[in-house]
């Protein structure tokens, strides 16, 4: 059997534990001069993304959320929720075993690394290296989650309690992205469950960004400007700011507010939707003090899964504004071209 010895003269890929050697941001993380984040603006904003309140989702309150869900998706792409559902425990627990992940020292951390795109766990770093002209400061951990036991055996058994955690946690948001699904389904006049249809049997994956402290923060970026290529993403993040929404041409910084989630429109929403919500930009900065996190769960289509336009939602004042195409050739797209401002949607273009 073939096995790979990772010795001490191996340099790592890593960048959690380099990061904290280096005064100077090294020249394969700089961008342009022309593309850099402006960290002075950073604090400024007061504007911020909409915090809804899901209590009574289920019950008397649910058109006046569901309208709520409509603006926010037309306006901004995104949203933060409360009284989600999720037990604070459970977000604790996962939180908590994040941190112990990215603490454990290096080289058992690389045993989960690879920069195979094609697998379905595996620890990386930066986004892809093997397409991309510039660096990023992050390395994640990803994670396929869904159904649970076809990938929980591949997940970290290191810390102990990773797995459980993790599951648990994954079970949750699950219950919680098949209702903000419906919602989103009817805010847009739909049948409630029109777009969990659409999905085919729909997967979810998730992501832990470990954003470590870096010397020269306005030189690169955690994450540079995209968009999600999935349905929707529920991100939560630690008490550290650093994700920014572009809203009318300008970044807002959103803040964190403790027992949230920030859920944002991914790319396959602007497309089934005909272009009525959109799918915003957003990135991440890093600072030159603390350690960021954030865990996106990432709703996703079947590979096979046929997305398009809802038929309803076409007319001749509205033509249909994309092609349709499989998921699968969607995703293969995205993680190919990378990141960037122009996003993966204009490739299925209806006049392309
Ligand atoms: C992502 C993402 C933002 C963040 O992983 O797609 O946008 O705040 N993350 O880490
Ligand atoms: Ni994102």
């Amino acid at each position: 059997m073939a096995t790979t010895t990772i010795t001490t003269a191996t340099k790592s890929p890593l960048l959690t534990d380099l990061a904290s050697t280096l005064n100077h941001v090294p020249s394969n993380f700089i961008r342009p001069i022309n593309d850099r984040p402006n960290v002075h603006e950073f604090q400024s904003f007061s504007d911020s993304i909409p915090i809804i309140d899901l209590q009574g989702l289920d019950g008397s309150n649910r058109e006046e959320i569901i309208q709520k869900i409509a603006n926010a998706c037309q306006n901004y792409g995104f949203f933060q929720i409360v009284h989600h559902g999720v037990p604070e425990e459970v977000v604790g627990n996962m939180v908590k075993v994040s941190r112990e992940f990215f603490s454990l020292p290096e080289s058992e951390r690389l045993k989960n690394y690879s920069d195979d795109m094609s697998k379905t766990t595996r620890l990386s770093t930066s986004f892809n290296l093997k397409t991309e002209k510039v660096s990023n400061w992050r390395d994640y951990l990803r994670l396929h989650c869904h159904p649970l036991q076809d990938y929980i055996h591949e997940w970290p058994a290191n810390p102990p309690s990773f797995r459980e955690d993790v599951a648990e946690y994954c079970k949750h948001v699950r219950g919680l992205s098949l209702k903000l699904v419906e919602a989103i389904s009817e805010s847009l006049g739909l049948e409630r469950n029109y777009i969990d249809k659409a999905l085919g049997k729909h997967g979810q994956h998730m992501a832990i960004n470990y954003y470590p402290p870096c010397p020269e923060p306005g030189l690169t970026y955690g994450l540079p400007a995209h968009t999600d290529p999935n349905v929707i993403t529920i991100l939560l993040q630690n008490d550290v700011a650093g994700l920014q929404v572009l809203k009318d041409e300008k970044w807002v910084t959103v803040n964190p507010v403790p027992n949230t989630f920030i859920v944002n429109i991914g790319d396959q929403i602007q497309v089934i939707s005909n272009d009525k919500y959109k799918s915003a930009l957003h990135r991440a900065l890093v600072n030159n003090e603390k350690e960021r996190m954030s865990i996106p769960t990432f709703y996703c289509p079947s590979p096979d899964a046929l997305i398009g336009p809802a038929p309803q939602l076409i007319d001749i004042d509205h033509p249909a504004q994309y092609t349709n195409y499989a998921y699968s050739e969607y995703y293969h797209n995205f993680w190919n071209r990378g990141l960037s401002k122009t996003t993966c949607v204009d490739m299925f273009k209806a006049s392309n």
